[in-house]
C-alpha cells in the first residue's frame, strides 16, 4: 500500500445530492434515508443479483475498482450516476475498497421481491444494512490472510497535566475473526511499540485524540484511524457496556481493570455491535496483559530486525519465514504473535520449552500430532463467521473437521507419560465441548459442500425424511418437464422444441422462429400462448407448464427451508459450544507451535537456551537463523561466532562489544544474530547455537545508521538521531543495544564524536548490554579507559591483494575497511578504483588515529550526572565561574560592592 493511502484522514464520505425531493421515486427514497443513517460509508445497495451504487460513491467505487460508470433515471433532473457488483464476486470488490482504506455499508433485501409485489404495485422491497465493512471488522476468508492475525485496536487516554509526558494510554485490541481480546496500560512508548507489534487493521479514537496535534504525527503512521464521537469513549458508562457485551452482572469476573482500560476496551464492543448490528462475535473476555510481562521491541528495532516483515513489506525472508514450520493457519497466527511479544519471566520461557523439549524427545508424538494437525481446518475463523450469521456450509465441515481431529488428537496421545504442563493442559482442551453433535454434524453434510448456504443441497440424502421427499418432489418434477418436451416434441412434430426456465419468465417452451406457426396452428391451440419473440427464437407457455412449475418452486422452496432449518441448528450449536471450540482452537495451535518449533530444532541443531533472571548474555557458536539457511540454499557454509556480554566479574553491568571490521566482513550479521538468538530465546523456542545463556532482556533496541523516512520529513541522518535518541534515553541495566555503524550519515568528525559520546553514554548511564559496530577505528582505543568495552573484531585474510572474508569474530580492533577492495569486488572502474588507492595512501599518512588517542588520555571521562541538562549557556558557565572565584569572608564591603558591579556587567554580556 503507498504511503498516501496509509494515512489517517477519514475516508471521504461521499456526499448526498441535495436531500430526498417529492419528485424522487419510492425505490430512491429508500435509498436516501438509508444513506443518511450511514455516512461515511459506501453503500452497497442490494438490487437482485447485483449490490448497486449510485451519486458519488458510484463515482469512487467505479474508479477505485476499475468498473463501468453507468447511469439510471434521473434525480432533479440529473442523470443518477450508477454502478454495480455481481453478488457473487463482491468479496473481492470489497477487498479492493478495504485495502484503500474505505468503509462499506452493506444493504440487503429483507423480503422477497413478491412479497413487496403483493403490498401493491409501488410498494418498494424492505431494504437495511446488515453490516458495515471496515478494515478491522472482516471474517471472511477472502478478505483475510489465514496466517496472520487482523485487530481492531482502541486508544483510550488520560492525561494528569498538560504535560504531553504525563500521558497515560490504555490501548485494547480485538480480532473478531479469531476471538482474541486483550487490553494494556502504559505510557505512550509502550503505546508505539504494541501498536507496531499488533499492526492493527484498524485503530479507534476519539474525536478529541484525533484532533489532538500531539498524537498526528503518530496517527499518521497507522495504517486505518478510525474518529468516534464521544460516547464510544465514555468512561462512565464503559463497565457496564462491557458487562452488557459479555452477558455478566460485572466484569469484576474478569479480573480488575483500570478505568481506562475498561474504557479502552468498552470503545472496541461499542464498535464491533455498531458495525456488526447487534450480532455478537465470539470475543473471549479481555485479557489483562502488563508490560513487564512481554519484552518491548519499538517499531524500528522490529523493522529492522526483520522479525515478522522484510524491510522491503515481506513475509518471505523475514525470521519468521525462516522459523515457521507450522502446518495449520491457527498455528501460523499463534507462532507470529509468540515471536512479536516474547516474554520476560523465565519461568513463563520455561513452559514452553519443556514442550518443545518434550515432542524433541517423543519422536512418535511428533509424527503423531504433525498428521493430525495437517487435518485440522481453522477452527477459530469457522466459528466467528457462524456465530455473526455469515457462516456457510464449509465452515460446519471445519467445526466438524477440526474438532474430530483434536479429540482423536487427545485419543492417541492420551497414554503418553510426563507431558509437561503446556502439552497436559492442551490435550485437556482437544477434548472438546460436551454433546454427540459432531457425530451428528458428519452424517448431516453431504460430501460435496458449495460455498454458500443460500442455494442448499449440502445436506446429505437420507438425514432428514420430509428434506428426501421434499427433493424427490422436486426432482420427479423435473424428469416430469423433460417428458413434456418430449411429449410437445412429439405433438408438434418440431424436434428441436425445447422447454427452458429463466428468472424472468420461469418456464417457457422455446422453438426456432420458422417453427413458431406450427405451434401457434397445432390442434390444442389454447395450449401455447406466446410470451416472446427474439431474433431466432419464440417462447411459449401453457398452462401445464405454469403448474409443473408452482408445484417445482414449492417443493425445492420447501427443500431450502428445511436444509437452512438444520444450518441454523448446528449452527445455533456451536455457539452454545463457542467458549470449548475456542479452547481447542487454542490447544491446536498451541500443540503445532510446539510441534513445529521442535521441528524446526531437529532439522537445524537448535539448542535449549538457558535462560535465568542475571544480567548474563553468554552465545557459544551462534548463528544467524535467516542467513544460515539462505547461504544453505546456495551450498556455503555459516561461520559460527560466539558473544559474550556477560557483566565483568560479577558486576551488574553489561559488556559493550565495539565491533569493527572491513566492509562485508560480517559486521551487521553478527549484531543481528544475537538479538535475533534473544528474541527467540524469550519466545520459547530452541537457539542456532551451541549453547546460549542469557539473563532476560526487558528491552531490545537495534539501529542502523542511514535509513530514510522522507514520508515523515525526516532526513537519513535525523532519523538516525532521533532513533540513536530514543535508545540513550530509554535503555536500562536490562536491555541490549545494538547499534550498526551510528553517525555514518554526517561528517567524519561529527559522526565519530556522536558515535564515541554515545559508546560512553552507554557504558555510564544506561550500563546495558550492547553490540556497537563501526568503521571508526579510532574508537577502539577507549577499550582503555571504559573497563566494559571489550573489542571484538571479525577477521579477513589479505592474499595477493585481495581480501578473503572469514567471517571469524575475535577479540582485537581492526585497522583498516578495505573498502577500496570491497569497492573493487563490487565492480567499480579500475580507473576509480586505482585513483581511490592513491587517496587513501595520501589520508593515511595524516593519521587521525593519533588525535584520537591524545584525546582519549586528555579528555575527561563522560560524566554520568552530566545527563540531568544544566543551566548549560555560555554565559551561565562564566558567571558561575566567576562567582565561584569570590570569597566574600575576605572582601571588604567596597571590594563587595565592586564584585556585584563586576557580575552584572558580565551578566549582560
Ligand atoms: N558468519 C558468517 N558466515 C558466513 N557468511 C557470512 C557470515 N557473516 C556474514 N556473512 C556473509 O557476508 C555478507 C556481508 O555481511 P555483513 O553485511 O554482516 O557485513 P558488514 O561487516 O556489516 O559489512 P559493511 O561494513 O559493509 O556493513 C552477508 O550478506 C553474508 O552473506
Ligand atoms: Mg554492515
Amino acid at each position: 500500500m503507498d504511503a498516501s493511502s496509509r494515512n489517517a484522514a477519514p475516508p471521504s464520505p461521499a456526499a448526498l445530492p441535495a436531500g430526498p425531493s417529492s419528485r424522487a421515486t419510492p425505490m430512491m427514497e429508500q435509498y436516501f434515508e438509508i444513506k443518511a443513517a450511514n455516512p461515511n460509508c459506501l453503500l452497497f445497495y442490494r438490487m437482485g443479483d447485483f449490490y448497486e451504487l449510485f451519486f458519488a460513491d458510484a463515482e469512487i467505487a467505479a474508479r477505485a475498482l476499475g468498473i463501468a460508470l453507468t447511469k439510471r433515471g434521473k434525480h432533479l433532473g440529473e442523470d443518477i450516476p450508477m454502478c454495480g457488483v455481481p453478488v457473487e464476486r463482491a468479496d473481492e470488490y470489497l477487498h479492493r475498497l478495504i485495502a484503500l482504506g474505505h468503509r462499506v455499508a452493506v444493504c440487503e433485501q429483507l423480503e422477497d421481491p413478491a412479497a413487496a409485489r403483493r403490498r401493491g404495485a409501488k410498494s418498494v422491497v424492505r431494504r437495511d444494512v446488515v453490516r458495515l465493512v471496515t478494515p478491522g471488522t472482516l471474517t471472511e476468508e477472502s478478505l483475510l490472510d489465514s496466517r496472520r492475525n487482523n485487530h481492531l485496536a482502541a486508544i483510550a487516554r488520560a492525561r494528569a497535566s498538560a504535560a504531553a509526558a504525563d500521558s497515560v494510554f490504555a490501548l485494547a485490541t480485538a480480532d473478531i475473526s479469531t476471538g482474541d481480546f486483550r487490553v494494556i496500560e502504559g505510557d505512550a512508548a509502550l503505546l508505539a511499540s504494541e501498536i507496531a507489534r499488533l499492526d492493527p487493521g484498524e485503530v479507534l479514537v476519539s474525536d478529541a485524540l484525533y484532533a489532538d496535534p500531539e498524537l498526528a504525527p503518530f496517527l499518521r503512521t497507522l495504517r486505518q484511524v478510525t474518529p468516534l464521537p464521544r460516547d464510544v469513549f465514555d468512561g462512565a458508562t464503559a463497565e457496564r457496556r462491557l458487562a452488557q457485551f459479555f452477558g455478566v452482572a460485572t466484569i469484576e469476573a474478569f479480573g480488575t481493570f483500570s478505568r481506562l482500560e475498561a474504557n479502552a476496551a468498552a470503545a472496541c464492543v461499542t464498535y464491533i455491535d455498531r458495525t456488526q448490528l447487534g450480532r455478537r462475535p465470539p470475543l473471549s473476555p479481555p485479557a489483562r496483559e502488563t508490560s513487564r510481562t512481554i519484552l518491548q521491541i519499538d517499531s524500528a528495532t522490529r523493522a529492522n530486525l526483520e522479525l515478522t516483515r522484510t524491510l522491503g513489506g515481506e513475509r518471505k525472508g523475514s525470521l519468521l519465514s525462516a522459523i515457521d514450520r507450522t502446518l495449520t493457519s491457527a498455528g501460523s497466527r499463534l507462532i507470529a504473535q509468540r515471536l512479536s511479544a516474547p516474554l520476560t519471566e523465565p519461568a513463563a520461557i520455561a513452559r514452553r520449552l519443556d514442550a518443545l523439549d518434550w515432542f524433541m524427545r517423543n519422536d512418535e508424538a511428533l509424527a503423531q500430532t504433525r498428521a493430525a494437525l495437517a487435518a485440522a481446518p481453522d477452527l477459530a475463523r469457522a466459528l466467528a463467521r457462524l456465530a455473526l450469521g455469515r457462516g456457510g456450509p464449509r465452515d460446519l465441515a471445519a467445526i466438524r473437521d477440526g474438532l474430530s481431529a483434536a479429540k482423536a488428537l487427545s485419543t492417541t496421545l492420551s497414554g503418553v507419560a510426563d507431558a509437561p504442563a503446556e502439552i497436559a493442559e492442551a490435550l485437556d482442551a482437544l477434548r472438546g465441548p460436551d454433546g454427540d453433535w459432531v457425530g451428528e454434524l458428519n452424517a448431516a453434510l453431504a460430501d460435496q459442500l458449495p460455498p454458500a448456504k443460500r442455494d442448499g443441497g449440502f445436506v446429505r440424502a437420507g438425514f432428514a425424511h420430509p428434506l428426501d421427499e421434499a427433493r424427490a418432489l422436486r426432482d420427479e418434477s423435473r424428469r416430469v418437464v423433460a417428458a413434456l418436451q418430449a411429449r410437445y416434441a412429439e405433438e408438434t412434430g418440431v424436434r428441436t422444441l425445447k422447454i427452458r426456465h429463466n428468472n424472468v419468465l420461469g418456464y417457457f417452451v422455446e422453438v426456432s422462429a420458422q417453427h413458431a406457426g406450427k405451434l401457434s396452428a397445432s390442434p390444442g391451440r389454447d395450449a401455447f400462448i406466446h410470451r416472446q419473440t427474439l431474433a431466432g427464437q419464440v417462447r411459449f407457455a401453457t398452462t401445464e407448464l405454469a403448474e409443473l412449475e408452482a408445484k417445482i418452486a414449492s417443493a425445492a422452496d420447501r427443500a431450502l427451508a428445511i436444509e437452512l432449518e438444520i444450518f441454523d441448528r448446528f449452527a445455533g450449536l456451536i455457539a452454545d459450544a463457542a467458549a470449548a471450540i475456542r479452547g481447542t482452537a487454542g490447544a491446536l495451535a498451541a500443540l503445532d507451535v510446539a510441534a513445529a518449533l521442535a521441528t524446526l530444532a531437529i532439522e537445524r541443531a537448535y539448542v535449549r537456551p538457558e535462560i535465568d533472571a542475571s544480567a548474563d548474555f553468554r552465545i557459544e557458536g551462534g548463528r544467524h537463523p535467516v542467513v544460515e539457511q539462505a547461504l544453505l540454499r546456495d551450498g556455503g557454509p555459516f561461520v559460527a561466532n560466539d558473544c559474550d556480554l556477560s557483566p565483568v566479574d560479577g558486576g551488574d553491568a553489561g559488556r559493550i562489544w565495539l565491533v569493527t571490521g572491513p566492509n562485508m566482513a560480517g559486521k551487521s550479521t553478527f549484531l543481528r544474530q544475537n538479538a535475533l538468538i534473544a528474541v527467540l530465546a524469550q519466545m520459547g523456542s530452541f537457539v542456532p547455537a551451541k549453547r546460549a545463556r542469557i539473563g532476560v532482556l526487558d528491552r531490545l533496541f537495534s539501529r542502523v545508521g542511514a535509513a530514510d523516512d522522507l514520508a515523515r520529513g525526516r532526513s537519513t541522518f535525523m532519523v538516525e538521531m532521533v532513533e540513536t535518541a530514543a535508545i540513550l534515553n530509554q535503555a536500562g541495566p536490562r536491555s541490549l543495544v545494538i547499534l550498526d555503524e551510528i553517525g555514518r550519515g554526517t561528517a567524519t568528525f561529527d559522526g565519530l564524536s556522536i558515535a564515541w559520546a554515545a559508546i560512553e553514554h552507554l557504558h555510564e548511564a544506561n550500563r546495558c548490554r550492547a553490540l556497537f559496530a563501526t568503521h571508526f577505528h579510532e574508537l577502539t582505543a577507549l577499550a582503555k579507559k571504559l573497563l566494559r568495552l571489550h573489542n571484538a573484531t571479525v577477521r579477513v585474510k589479505e592474499w595477493h591483494g585481495e581480501v578473503i572474508f572469514l567471517h571469524e569474530v575475535a577479540p582485537g580492533a581492526a585497522d583498516r575497511s578495505y573498502g577500496v577492495q570491497v569497492a573493487k569486488l563490487a565492480g567499480l572502474p579500475e580507473s576509480v578504483v586505482e585513483r581511490a588507492k592513491l587517496i587513501l595512501a595520501e589520508l593515511e599518512a595524516e593519521d587521525r588515529t593519533s588525535t584520537a588517542r591524545r584525546l582519549i588520555d586528555d579528555l575527561p571521562l563522560f560524566a554520568a550526572s552530566a545527563r540531568e541538562p544544566g543551566p548549560s549557556p555560555h554565559k551561565g558557565d562564566a558567571l558561575i565561574a566567576a562567582l565561584d572565584a569570590l570569597n566574600p569572608d575576605e572582601m571588604s564591603p567596597r571590594e563587595a560592592l565592586e564584585a556585584l558591579y563586576a557580575l552584572k556587567a558580565k551578566a549582560r554580556g
